[in-house]
């Protein structure tokens, strides 16, 4: 539709037709719950903008034609979803898409999720999560696509933006991507979901809005507001956060929405004395969309009646949402490309699948490799044991329309492939105990499950498990946390794995066979004892509907694993916000000395670092070298470093290049990630690996809060992970 003719279909809206398109809800069907709690009239019902997780091109297109049968100037809804790691198809958490550090892989994640929704009717995704996550307590870090690395939240934004929209969002597999959550809702106090964020201006710059300007930059259409204050007002209301920083400094022209019901919530958060006032906050402050709290729907047409809100600023937010839904194309075809032969076909494709396998295992990351007991050898009995050897619960918390019936669990995966007869399984454990389960239950208001004799039964899985342990050459323990124990709402005080599942694991290492550990969570977990007691410890994340194929392409030694940790594993839970791109204190660490910064009871150190991971090939780094000691603005200076794989098995290695600014006008961090490459390395090959560094690289928001480079010397770091680089300097004169 041109401009001038979506022009005058907003002067021809009414005032309640145009609070309609700003209001969200989760269905329009009148009997269900959300519509009857959001107590809408039945005639703003048939003025909503837009619908909530309502997915499936059937059903969407039943909803969208009464709709439209009802509406009087026809303005098409919009269907948003959460397709977080897949549709249908389900990959693995973006954390793990993360660690793959290959951004083919997480486009090519992004773009089957989009394929698939899209085909079922979905015009907006709620993905990227772009939040900066340093604090492995909070449930939600799973969902972080960058993990604590600006740079890598970066690269990745803009690679899902470019997979979900691609060029034109109204073309067949691409959709509206909504960026979420501004902002720093990775940031909150304590790691407790919805917690109170408070920052410096400084740091917000620096670390947390880095991924969502990206975002932004590469055309992002929708942002969606966090549930978090920001340095004390709700980041729903935050006029400098929504409108300056946003729209005024970034050129943010898109749609913004709140997150589930977060207008409303500013009044438990203490700043609106009611409804009508937080209507009044949000919308001042910016936002378009209210999502499912009823306080745009019953207060925004008398704020504007009473003179409070001018209409100007109404007319802003739906023009909006008209031109999301123009560029989308809805008016012309309201039903987008979706319909039923397409969405079964697209659903059905075994390309899918291959494509979910083969990025899949390049998300796992190996921990641990004693004496190179991985890959196995294809001839062992292997006892298969712990209570994800046969469950299918390895999709994480977002797979609300996952295709079950599609997922393998490892038994079935490893008996195919290495015969019934070589394998000997066992439950050996629940993954929690009922008490555990009930806590977690309660705790949401859930009735409790009763479990008769739960220890006799404990007795019996372990007693299976030993038994057929001693029948194997090696054991694989599939242990990790529950599903439950990690998403929204899942903050945890304690990230060990669970007691009963250490239990296990000390009852089998008495038996003296190599344990191969392969881990099943959402988050970084505190795995001291889980690690000394294992041979073998591979990272697998929630990995998704190839999960079990993608382990074993891994463990039997087809496919190498290349993955690196995108957040630092802390020693101890007490230890967590933990990252590696920290401050030094006054008083670094220094061992044996007292009065330095550090814990009494565990090493200051990550207990793995930053960018961590290895490979069955062998990577060394050597003569690392750089152009010039001195940098300038028209001549930026390279660094190089040889790294060969010095092994007869062809591999994957991430090189990393960090930068240290040693003295600036306000502190700096330790060391910045600036660049990686992902490189393919056959047998013994030795390849020459180069960065070029720039002075952009060199910026940062100094003493006076201007984003600049400095005169002085820098440190340049070279490695397979944060932690164990090679290293060299040069200059910066600002002439
Ligand atoms: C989450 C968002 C999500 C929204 C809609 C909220 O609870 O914080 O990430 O997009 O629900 O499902």
């Amino acid at each position: 539709m041109k401009k001038e003719k979506l022009l005058k279909l907003l002067n021809q809206m009414t005032l309640e037709e145009k609070v309609g398109q700003l209001i969200q809800i989760a269905d329009i069907d009148t009997t269900t719950g959300p519509v009857k709690k959001l107590n809408l009239s039945s005639e703003m019902l048939f003025h909503v903008g837009s619908i909530l997780n309502v997915v499936g091109s059937e059903k969407i297109r039943k909803i969208q034609k009464e709709y439209l049968s009802r509406n009087r100037l026809k303005i098409p809804l919009l269907f948003m979803a959460d397709i977080i790691n897949g549709y249908r198809t389900v990959f693995p958490i973006p954390i793990a898409q993360g660690c793959s550090w290959n951004p083919k892989v997480v486009y090519d994640c992004t773009k089957v999720s989009i394929q698939e929704a899209e085909a079922a009717g979905t015009n907006v995704n709620f993905s990227p999560m772009v939040d900066l996550v340093r604090d492995s307590r909070w449930g939600r870090v799973m969902e972080s696509i960058g993990g604590e690395d600006p740079y890598l939240g970066k690269v990745f934004a803009k690679t899902m933006i470019e997979a979900y929209q691609g060029k034109d969002i109204s073309k067949l597999g691409n959709a509206a991507a909504c960026v979420k959550h501004f902002a720093a809702y990775g940031a909150v106090e304590g790691g407790r979901d919805y917690n109170t964020v408070d920052m410096s201006e400084r740091e917000f710059r620096q670390y947390y809005l880095p991924a969502y300007q990206a975002a932004i930059e590469k055309g992002a259409e929708m942002i969606m507001t966090s549930f978090n204050t920001i340095n004390g007002i709700p980041a729903t209301v935050n006029s400098w956060l929504l409108r300056k920083v946003l729209r005024e400094e970034l050129g943010f022209q898109g749609v913004v929405i709140s997150d589930y019901s977060a207008i409303e919530e500013t009044i438990a958060h203490g700043v609106s004395k009611d409804k009508k006032e937080a209507a009044y906050k949000a919308i001042m402050a910016g936002v378009d969309i209210d999502m499912m709290s009823n306080v745009y729907a019953n207060h925004l047409k008398e704020l504007v009646e009473e003179g409070k809100v001018p209409e100007r600023i109404l007319d802003e937010s739906v023009w909006r949402v008209l031109t999301l839904k123009n560029k989308l194309g809805l008016f012309e075809n309201p039903y987008g490309n979706s319909n039923k032969e397409r969405e079964m076909k697209i659903l059905k494709s075994k390309k899918n699948l291959q494509i979910a396998r083969e990025t899949t295992s390049e998300t796992f990351v190996l921990l641990k490799n004693e004496k190179e007991v991985l890959p196995l050898k294809k001839n062992n009995k292997i006892a298969l044991i712990g209570p994800y050897a046969d469950n299918i619960a390895i999709l994480g918390s977002w797979s609300m329309f996952s295709d079950k019936s599609k997922i393998l669990t490892l038994k079935e995966v490893l008996e195919s492939r290495i015969g019934c007869e070589n394998v000997l399984y066992a439950k050996g454990s629940e993954i929690l105990k009922q008490k555990e389960i009930n806590e977690i239950l309660e705790a949401e208001g859930i009735d409790s499950i009763q479990m008769e004799n739960e220890e006799a039964k404990e007795k019996e899985y372990l007693k299976e498990a030993v038994e057929k342990a001693k029948q194997a050459d090696i054991i694989i323990l599939a242990i990790g946390e529950h599903y439950r124990q990690s998403g929204e709402a899942c903050s945890r005080a304690n990230i060990e794995i669970s007691e009963i599942q250490r239990n296990l694991l000390k009852e089998l290492t008495k038996l003296n066979k190599k344990i191969i550990t392969i881990l099943f969570n959402g988050r970084p977990l505190v795995l001291k004892e889980v690690e000394e007691k294992s041979d073998a410890l591979l990272e697998v994340w929630f990995p998704g509907t190839e999960g079990a194929n993608a382990i074993l392409d891994v463990i039997l030694g087809d496919v190498n694993p290349s993955g690196k940790l995108t957040m630092s594993f802390p020693q101890a839970t007490g230890q967590c916000p933990i990252y590696y791109n920290h401050y030094n204190t006054g008083r670094p660490h220094i061992n044996n000395v007292r009065y330095v910064s550090r814990y009494q009871d565990i090493p200051t150190e990550s207990y793995y670092p930053f960018g961590y991971g290895l490979s069955y090939s062998k990577f060394e780094y050597s003569d690392l070298k750089i152009s010039s000691n001195h940098i300038k603005e028209d001549l930026p200076i390279t660094v190089s470093i040889s790294v060969k794989n010095n092994s007869k098995i062809a591999g994957k290695e991430v090189i990393q290049l960090y930068i240290q600014d040693l003295v600036g006008s306000c502190v700096r961090p330790v060391k910045e990630l600036k660049g990686f490459k992902k490189e393919y390395f056959e047998p013994w090959e030795e390849k020459e690996i180069t960065f070029q560094i720039t002075i952009d690289m060199l910026k940062f928001w100094n003493e006076k809060l201007e984003y600049k480079a400095e005169s002085g010397e820098f440190k340049v770091f070279v490695g397979p992970n944060s932690k164990d680089t090679k290293e060299c300097r040069f200059e910066f004169i600002n002439s």
